[in-house]
């Protein structure tokens, strides 16, 4: 059991892939703090499948205090956290006009995909600092962010596109300055994932142009995620791992 003893936060975790890290993480041992807005018939499927190592913390990561209050109820739920995958997200279009339209569209963007990840990975440097780091790790930070944080997103995300690219920037930065403390941080990056998110947007012209012929399924995403929470590759701080199947190569 690779995870055995590790609590891992799973922002966004009710579905797609949060949701496939989750189960995973467990089966390889971990405890699973699994997060979503409210409590549903799908969180309360997840926590019977996790048991006794899994627990649940709910709040709107878009609204000004909601970072703090997730990040306290993940630490309540097993006396710490050792792995943050900060995952939850959403892609909101960002239209260029009317001016009303393009703040929301940027607010939005910014307040759920960089400044709730971002306070979140505020409140696990401060917390992977201030303990005895047991194996050498003080602890492990994973950010989902998107081949848009290399390439820009489309005309009618371009906020998306600038807000994971900040992401990106920001966990580059934790993995250089915070390294000396044990805290390792690695970007996940994405292209069409088949969750609800893409769900419409992946049409049969894009569909047949992925070089291996298929979205990738959410599980592939997981996979990396627990090897990467693993710590068994720590000199691995500070990269991307793209996850594009070849349809974004850099
Ligand atoms: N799917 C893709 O093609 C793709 C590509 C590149 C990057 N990504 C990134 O991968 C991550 C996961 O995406 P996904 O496709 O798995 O998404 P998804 O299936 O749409 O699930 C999104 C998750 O985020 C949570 N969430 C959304 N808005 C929230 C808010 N305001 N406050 C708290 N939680 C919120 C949702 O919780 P509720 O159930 O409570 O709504 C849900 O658990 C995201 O960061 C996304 O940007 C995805």
């Amino acid at each position: 059991m690779e995870l055995g003893g590790r609590t891992i936060l799973v922002t966004g975790s009710s579905r797609g892939i949060g949701r496939a890290t989750a189960l995973l993480l467990h089966e390889r041992g971990a405890r699973v703090v699994v997060h979503a807005r409210s409590p549903s018939e799908r969180t309360s499927i997840l926590l019977e499948q996790l048991g006794d190592r899994g627990a649940l913390v709910t709040g709107d990561l878009a609204a000004p205090d909601g970072a703090a209050l997730v990040w306290e109820g993940a630490v309540a739920a097993f006396g710490g956290v050792d792995v943050l995958v900060n995952n939850a997200g959403a892609w909101i279009a960002s239209e260029l006009a009317p001016d009303d339209a393009w703040r929301a569209g940027w607010d939005a963007n910014l307040a759920l995909n960089l400044t709730a990840p971002a306070e979140l990975c505020r409140f696990a440097i401060l917390h992977f600092v201030d303990r005895e780091p047991g194996d050498g790790t003080g602890g492990v930070i994973i950010n989902l962010v998107s081949r848009s944080a290399h390439r820009g997103d489309d005309a009618e995300h371009l906020a998306y596109g600038a807000a994971k690219g900040g992401l990106l920037a920001l966990t580059r930065g934790i993995a250089r300055g915070y390294g000396r403390s044990g805290v390792l941080a690695y970007a996940v990056a994405p292209g069409w994932v088949a969750t609800e998110l893409a769900d419409g947007a992946v049409e049969q012209s894009v569909l047949e142009a992925l070089p291996l012929g298929e979205v990738t399924p959410a599980a592939d995403v997981a996979e990396v995620i627990a090897f990467l929470a693993s710590g068994r590759a720590r000199h691995t701080t500070g990269a991307t791992i793209d996850i594009t199947g070849a349809d974004y190569v850099r």
